[in-house]
Order: C-alpha cells, then sequence, then structure tokens
C-alpha cells in the first residue's frame, strides 16, 4: 500500500468516487502548472452555485440560448423528425429541454447522466407535464460509450447538448465526444447542440469575473470540497480567484492564485506554493461558427442549420450524421 492509498485508509474514506477524487487531485496538485479537474466543482454546493451563475447579469450564455431555443422552435421542429427519441447527454435544469419538448413531437425523451437519483427526480417532473412521452433515463458516464434503451430502438435519434458544456472539454475530447455521440446516436442520427462564441474580451471577462463573486465561490468551492471531503487544509482566504482570456487557444481560464507562499496538505501529501502560483482549474472554449462546423465535421457530423442571437453572443447547430 502507498502512502496515498494508506493514507486514504486511514480516513475511512468510502466509495470509489472518492478515492478517483482523491488520486486525481493528488496527481494534479502534482503537476507543473497545478490543475485541478473541473468536473469536480459540481457537488450540491457547486450545482447550486452554477445555478446561481445561470441568473448572473454578466453571465450571457443560458439566458442567451434560452432566447435562442425560444425563437427558432418552429425551425428546429421543421428539421426534426416527428416521433423522434430525444437523447440528452448530461440532464441538468429541464428548463431547456422543455423548451424543444413543447416544441417537437418527440416519442421518448432519454436524460443520460451518472447521477440516477437526480435523473428520477427530473424524469417525476417531466412526467406529469408531458403524460404521453416515454421516458427512459440512463444513469451512465455519457462522455464514454453507453447503450440506449431498447424502447428507443426503431425510433430516429435526435442528441441534446446544450450549455456550451462542450467548451469545457479540450478540443480533442470535443472531437470523441461528438464521436461517440454520433456512434451511439447511429446512422440518420441528428443534434441539437449549443456553443458559445468568440467576443469581445471585455464581455468575456465580465461573464468570468462577476461583480457578486458567485464565481469566484463557485471555483474556490473546489478547495471546499478537497477540505471536506478528502481532510485538506486549504485556507481558503490565502487563493483568489482569476479569470482570463487566452486569445490564441480561444479561451477562457479559471485559476486560484495563491496569495502567498504557502504548504497544503492532503491525504500525507504535501504541496507547496509560490506567492502567484495557480492552480488551473476550468478552461471553457469559445467558437467561431467556422472553428465549430470543423469539429463537427472532423467527428462525422455535418452543421444542417446554425443559430444565433443578434448580437452573436451564443450559437444553437443543428448537426446532422454524416453518411459513413
Ligand atoms: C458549464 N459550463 C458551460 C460553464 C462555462 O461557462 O464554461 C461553467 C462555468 N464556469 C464558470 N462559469 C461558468
Amino acid at each position: 500500500m502507498n502512502v496515498h492509498a494508506s493514507a486514504l485508509a486511514e480516513a475511512h474514506l468510502p466509495d470509489e468516487q472518492t478515492t478517483a477524487f482523491a488520486r486525481e487531485a493528488i496527481e494534479d496538485l502534482s503537476q507543473q502548472p497545478k490543475k485541478l479537474s473541473p468536473k469536480y466543482f459540481y457537488d450540491a454546493t457547486g450545482s447550486e452555485l452554477f445555478e446561481a451563475i445561470t441568473r448572473l447579469p454578466e453571465y450571457y450564455p443560458t439566458r442567451t440560448e434560452l432566447s435562442i431555443l425560444r425563437e427558432r422552435g418552429s425551425e428546429i421542429a421543421k428539421i426534426i423528425p416527428e416521433h423522434a427519441a430525444l437523447v440528452e447527454f448530461g440532464a441538468g435544469a429541464t428548463t431547456k429541454v422543455r423548451l424543444l419538448l413543447n416544441q417537437c413531437k418527440f416519442a421518448a425523451y432519454v436524460p443520460v447522466d451518472i447521477s440516477g437519483d437526480f435523473l428520477k427526480a427530473q424524469a417525476n417532473g417531466l412526467k406529469r407535464d408531458f403524460p404521453s412521452l416515454g421516458i427512459y433515463p440512463v444513469a451512465a458516464d455519457f462522455t464514454t460509450p453507453f447503450e440506449l434503451p431498447k424502447a428507443v430502438a426503431s425510433m430516429p435519434k435526435v442528441g441534446f447538448f446544450p450549455g456550451s458544456t462542450i467548451g469545457n472539454f479540450e478540443p480533442h475530447e470535443a472531437q470523441a465526444f461528438l464521436k461517440s455521440a454520433r456512434q451511439i446516436l447511429g446512422a440518420g442520427a441528428q443534434m441539437i447542440i449549443g456553443a458559445d462564441l468568440e467576443k469581445e474580451e471585455r464581455l468575456l471577462h465580465a461573464a468570468y469575473n462577476d461583480a457578486a463573486g458567485v464565481t469566484a465561490r463557485f471555483n474556490l468551492n473546489v478547495l471546499v470540497r478537497i477540505n471536506r471531503e478528502l481532510g485538506g487544509n486549504f485556507d481558503l482566504s490565502a487563493f483568489t480567484h482569476r479569470a482570463i482570456y487566452n486569445h490564441a487557444r480561444h479561451r477562457i481560464e479559471m485559476h486560484l492564485i495563491s496569495r502567498k507562499s504557502q504548504t497544503v496538505r492532503l491525504l500525507g501529501t504535501s504541496f507547496s506554493f509560490r506567492p502567484g502560483e495557480s492552480i488551473h482549474t476550468e478552461n471553457s472554449y469559445k467558437y467561431s461558427l467556422e472553428r465549430f462546423a470543423a469539429l463537427a465535421q472532423g467527428a462525422g457530423w455535418r452543421v444542417r442549420e446554425s443559430w444565433t442571437d443578434a448580437a452573436k453572443m451564443f450559437s444553437v447547430h443543428a448537426l446532422e450524421a454524416a453518411e459513413s
């Protein structure tokens, strides 16, 4: 048993997920530059903070995507076959999917998410409002291959991946995800996907450095989790949130910056920080319409239609599986 494993055992840490979190956190904090995976933002507090972000005046993506889906609903309905199965990759708040379900005639809805409990609660709410819709939740990690329920086998498939979550993947991961979605949904599939657009730096900077400090709390929450779940001793007041736009790589980067020279301990390992040293916690890639089309094409999809708002802040794309 190595030092990390024995420290884990001593701390009586429970499940597989916590062990994976511990392993990954130790590995990522041991790298130069230090990093932490954004997937660990989303415990109950992090998910609430993210919901709060979506309502911030500076954070335009959520409300802009909703307005595109609302305004272009009838156009989306025209290109989607009737009685199709809508497969949502990752299931968050149901506001966006409700817009699609209201405007298009779907026969089935297949939400796919790692959290089975969350899926059940979400399915119950939708069942009440769409009584004739077949709802078939799948508890799976949607970034890896999974099987669709037999009940939707004969239906045309439409994937749904809103929120510019694709922007939190590295470009090679985004391509791998789109390829895997193409495989899972099968020949003749379509996909509705939201992607944030490149824009003036001032607007991007404001969206990720909001005046109320909600994004800062969201970013720092990963350290709160490490302290609580992995017995770390991060002093939260000794780290500052910073989000910057990296022009060359077309992405917002979120960092936690050490305010001083300090050492943090986590499961028997010490990590030292220089003043100003960063933990890189998230990338949020911004696409032009052309770069998004190239990404989709490289993954076996063709852009059938792209919609943006008038100010070109956000884009929603309808993709169709290219003939293979
Ligand atoms: C979930 N994802 C699309 C958000 C984004 O804009 O990249 C996460 C986020 N990070 C900071 N604010 C919002």
